[in-house]
């Protein structure tokens, strides 16, 4: 077994930082300390000048998805190369049953195409529809297939939403197997009406999408979900988090003690929706993502709630398509289908705009790219963190490192970039998975299967505690004689 060592670097964790070097041995950490000996042999890795971080985890990505009528054109290889490339190391996707379909069957369909993939997955399962089936999927997933999550699409009417009685129902279930239950949080029947409406005026082009998708929608289903999720007593998590209205909702709920955490987009924290007034249709329509972007004011309120950690983790959603694709929705923006790129930029983009600014400290950062997803989906301290035992998933991260966004030279397998044109200032140089080099010297030295499926198990020490204090009190009858009862 191979040993390397990364010397005269700062590791930060989401702890703190601190001058020290990284000794690997094979796919795991060994030490971590000052001047640490090589190993006859080892590779070194100079780090001077630079921060040693955790591998990225994105925990929100949807690699080959077939959704709306096409497939997105990143799969499972090119999408782990890119997110390596910008230091990203894991990501968590999603299997998406159809209606009808039998969890178990499409977990199996998912797990195979993942198979070529270059660093860590792991997969949330959606629940789409419910049955027996269903209940007794979800607990052979929970018990022989490592996942400890099931997402529920509030909205996507007529195809994978889900209506109260499969939330309810499925929160119970999870909360019963000690998996967390995830939303996408917006309220499809409105949105159904809403689009109808729009288009019915004439508004045909991108611009129809965020009119019919306004944050009231978004709020209006994230409190219903964690309304529903307290009740049953069932810890939550909001993916892609956009707008002031759903930030609040969690905020409340997170005040009353209640479980609940929540995920942003780094592109719902640096695009607005001016984005889909532009006068070139493919340009609007590659912004063309549910929830859309938003106003300035609710980026600002994006960024605090992050900072405030009403926010834990970022994510991109990454579920790319291509021109022609998009081109679907020609003639009507409810066709177009939704999804935004990204894995690739996640981590510079938030170094340049999150810590370069102030609004972050390196360890903040760590926390937010890495460390909180681990430990919300329980693979902490393998994942997250730099320390004896942990797989060696770590990113050389030069902060002096400059590159201008451009689909012109990204890895991701997509025809556009949504940050275009971005000058930022922060890059992994080099970007290790399990100890092997996925990302040096600006080359990707990826390799197809790769990667490996990362078990999650349920009942997580991170929130299982606090989700059981959270139970409301068991309910008591009162003794009381019968009353007469008059005839
Ligand atoms: O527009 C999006 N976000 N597409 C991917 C599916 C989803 O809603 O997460
Ligand atoms: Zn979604
Ligand atoms: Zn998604």
């Amino acid at each position: 077994m191979g040993f390397t060592v990364i010397k005269g670097g700062t590791v930060v964790t989401a702890e703190g930082e601190r001058r020290a070097d990284v000794l690997i041995e094979g796919e795991t950490v060994k030490a971590v300390g000052q001047n640490l000996d090589s190993p006859a042999g080892a590779r070194v890795i100079d780090a001077t000048g630079a921060y040693v971080l955790p591998g990225g985890i994105d925990p929100h990505t949807h690699m080959e998805l077939p959704f709306m009528g096409t497939v997105a054109s990143e799969d499972f290889f090119s999408g782990t190369s890119a997110a390596a490339s910008g230091g990203t190391t894991t990501i968590i996707d999603f299997v998406i049953p159809d209606p009808k379909e039998r969890l178990l069957d499409a977990y199996k369909k998912w797990r195979g195409w993942a198979e070529k993939s270059a660093a860590d997955y792991s997969f949330h399962v959606a629940v789409t529809w419910w049955s027996d089936a269903v209940h007794e999927d979800m607990g052979t997933l929970t018990k022989e297939h490592g996942v400890n999550s099931f997402k529920h699409f509030m909205a996507y009417k007529n195809a994978i939403m889900c209506d109260d009685e499969v939330l309810v129902q499925s929160f119970s279930r999870a909360r019963e197997l000690g998996a967390l239950a995830t939303v996408h949080a917006e309220n499809g029947e409105l949105v159904f009406r809403l689009q109808k409406e729009i288009f019915e005026r004439g508004i045909t082009g991108p611009e129809g999408h965020p009119l019919s998708r306004p944050p009231e929608v978004e709020g209006e289903a994230a409190n219903r979900a964690i309304r529903i999720a307290e009740v049953l007593g069932t810890p939550l998590y909001l993916v892609h988090t956009s707008c002031i209205d759903a930030l609040e909702a969690v905020q409340r709920a997170r005040m009353e003690g209640q479980r609940v955490f929540a995920e942003v987009l780094a592109q719902h924290l640096l695009i607005d929706d001016s984005v889909y007034r532009n006068t070139d249709w493919n340009h609007a329509a590659h912004y063309v993502m549910s929830p859309p972007f938003r106003s300035k004011e609710h980026q600002t309120a994006l960024w605090r709630g992050l900072q405030a950690g009403i926010l834990q983790t970022t994510a991109t959603d990454h579920c790319c398509f291509c021109t022609p694709q998009k081109q679907a929705g020609v003639e009507d923006f409810r066709k177009i289908p939704n999804g935004t790129g990204g894995v690739e930029d996640r981590m510079g983009v938030l170094w340049h705009h999150g810590v370069r600014t102030g609004r972050l400290t390196p360890s903040e950062f760590v926390a937010v790219t890495s460390a909180n997803a681990a430990k919300i989906f329980n693979i902490y301290p393998k994942k997250g963190t730099i320390a004896p035992g942990s797989d060696a998933d770590i990113v050389v991260w030069d902060p002096d490192k400059t590159r201008t966004i451009s689909a012109k030279t990204h890895h991701q397998n997509i025809d556009f970039n949504i940050y275009e044109g971005m000058t930022i200032t922060g890059n992994a140089a080099v970007t290790l998975s399990r100890g092997s080099v996925l990302w040096e010297n600006d080359q990707l030295k990826t390799e197809k299967g790769a990667g490996k499926h990362v078990d999650r198990p349920c009942f997580p020490e991170y929130w299982n505690a606090q989700a059981l204090r959270n139970r409301h009190a068991e309910p008591t009858a009162v003794k009381r004689e019968k009353p007469a009862v008059s005839k």
